[in-house]
């Protein structure tokens, strides 16, 4: 949404209702729609509303977000945000990264992102096997009584292995203690167990692997301690990694599924020129597969980006300029911005033939701009190319697989607790891999 008439530097339009709790129950009914309604209500991009406990300035367009990913106008709360309140009791006695404001950040970006380098290194000439090994246990559960299997949760196991093995370098057979570790740190969640038990648990893993067992020695110059080292492991395979890569997975099939059988062909041809010579073929050289990725970013993209006001600052946005108080609580949904019909043509079409160059430039999906950088001074995605890489892989496995589906898999964006772009998970009668 596009204004010429509010030129004028005004306050943010917030609506007359305080309760909390009217608008959860309108968020839960009513899905994406919720911020939709706010948008046309107000006229305007930008509008606060009341979700938790506090206001939020709600960012809807792709001139305002640059504020909000401006890390000299915000600055993250150490607890989580909005949505993602973490539990303290889990937090293992140090912030998360994508959590942690000034120097705390400025030191363990730098160690993650270096970390997740060498990691990504060493275990890129195995990626191809290690995915494979996957299909090949869900292929198992094709095989007879395929519409009985729970296949969300199947595909989801399959990605969060493949992620810690990429990152750690090592096959973790059982990730129940993670899932139930990640489950625990965050506040929303109903506590699956007495937290004690769930960090013993995972930490019983973690001590366990030997990448990890000398990062003071392997990274001597991060300033940070075995322990300090290790914790961010933890976070970043369980709070960052586990999650986003199973809903980019699973949002791929789901978008996967949705093509045409031409459509399907074009991404099988550039599959079979990659798996002649995997180490050989670079994945960003298939133009298909890139144009599919970016889409199904665009499409299917459910991020929340916030950010606190530092100071009091102007907001320029495509409704207007606005007001920002310090200490004001900012949220980026990228979503809308995806779904700009000014930016993108039938922006609610998954449509894997648009420009790639349009739905990069105009794409915030890795918490910053696609085509950005990851640095210290952002909180952009520390794991945008091992994730991208990973995601691309196995995109290019489903198009060696055969599914059949029971029933379409619709997406109306009504239900705000799916993360998956489908309102149902996905039911299957075979499923077969080859
Ligand atoms: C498709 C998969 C992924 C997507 C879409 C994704 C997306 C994001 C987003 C939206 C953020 C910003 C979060 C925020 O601002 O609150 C973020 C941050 C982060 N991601 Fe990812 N992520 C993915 C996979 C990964 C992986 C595999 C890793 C680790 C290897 C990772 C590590 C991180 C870290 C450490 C941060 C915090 C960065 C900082 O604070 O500066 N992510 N990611």
């Amino acid at each position: 949404m596009t204004s010429t008439k509010n030129k004028e530097l005004r306050d943010v339009p917030h609506q007359w209702w305080k309760i909390s709790l009217f608008n959860l129950i309108q968020l839960k009914w009513n899905g994406w729609d919720f911020f939709q309604q706010q948008i046309e209500k107000h006229q305007s991009t930008v509008f606060s509303a009341k979700i938790f406990n506090d206001w939020t300035t709600f960012v809807c367009d792709h001139v305002a977000v640059a504020a909000v990913l401006d890390m000299t106008k915000t600055e993250r709360s150490k607890t989580g945000h909005g949505f993602l309140e973490l539990r303290p009791e889990m937090m293992l006695g140090q912030t998360p990264c994508v959590f942690s404001v000034g120097e705390g950040h400025q030191i363990h970006k730098p160690f993650i992102m270096n970390f997740v380098a060498k990691s990504y290194e060493k275990q890129k000439p195995n990626m191809v096997a290690i995915i494979e090994k996957e299909f090949k246990v869900l292929s198992k559960h094709g095989m007879g009584g395929a519409s009985s299997v729970d296949w969300e949760g199947m595909f989801s196991t399959a990605a969060k292995r493949v992620i810690c093995h990429m990152l750690l370098g090592v096959h973790i057979e059982d990730i129940t203690p993670l899932e139930k570790y990640t489950q625990g740190m965050l506040a929303m969640e109903k506590m699956p167990g007495e937290s004690n038990t769930l960090i013993e648990n995972i930490m019983t893993i973690f001590n366990k692997v030997d990448s990890i067992k000398n990062l003071s020695i392997q990274f001597s110059n991060s300033g940070l301690t075995q322990e300090e080292m290790f914790k961010d492991i933890c976070y970043v395979v369980c709070l960052d990694a586990s999650n986003a890569i199973t809903i980019f997975v699973l949002n791929s099939l789901y978008c996967y599924l949705r093509l045409t059988c031409d459509d399907k062909q074009l991404l099988k041809t550039e599959a079979d020129q990659y798996f002649k010579d995997p180490e050989q073929t670079d994945l960003s050289a298939l133009p298909n597969l890139h144009k599919f990725f970016t889409e199904m970013l665009r499409w299917s993209s459910k991020a929340f980006i916030y950010g606190k006001a530092k100071s009091d600052f102007q907001l320029d946005s495509t409704s207007g300029k606005f007001r920002i108080n310090k200490g004001d609580l900012l949220c980026a949904l990228p979503y809308f911005i995806h779904r700009d019909d000014q930016l993108f043509e039938n922006p609610d079409q998954f449509d894997m033939h648009r420009n790639p160059e349009e739905s990069e430039k105009y794409n915030f999906t890795y918490g910053g701009r696609f085509l950005g950088q990851s640095t210290p001074s952002n909180h952009r995605c520390a794991g945008f190319s091992l994730s991208r890489d990973v995601v691309k892989t196995f995109i290019l496995f489903f198009t060696r697989c055969q599914f059949e589906q029971i029933g379409v898999t619709e997406w109306t964006g009504g239900y705000i607790s799916r993360k998956y772009a489908s309102d149902e998970p996905l039911k299957l009668s075979s499923f077969k891999f080859e």
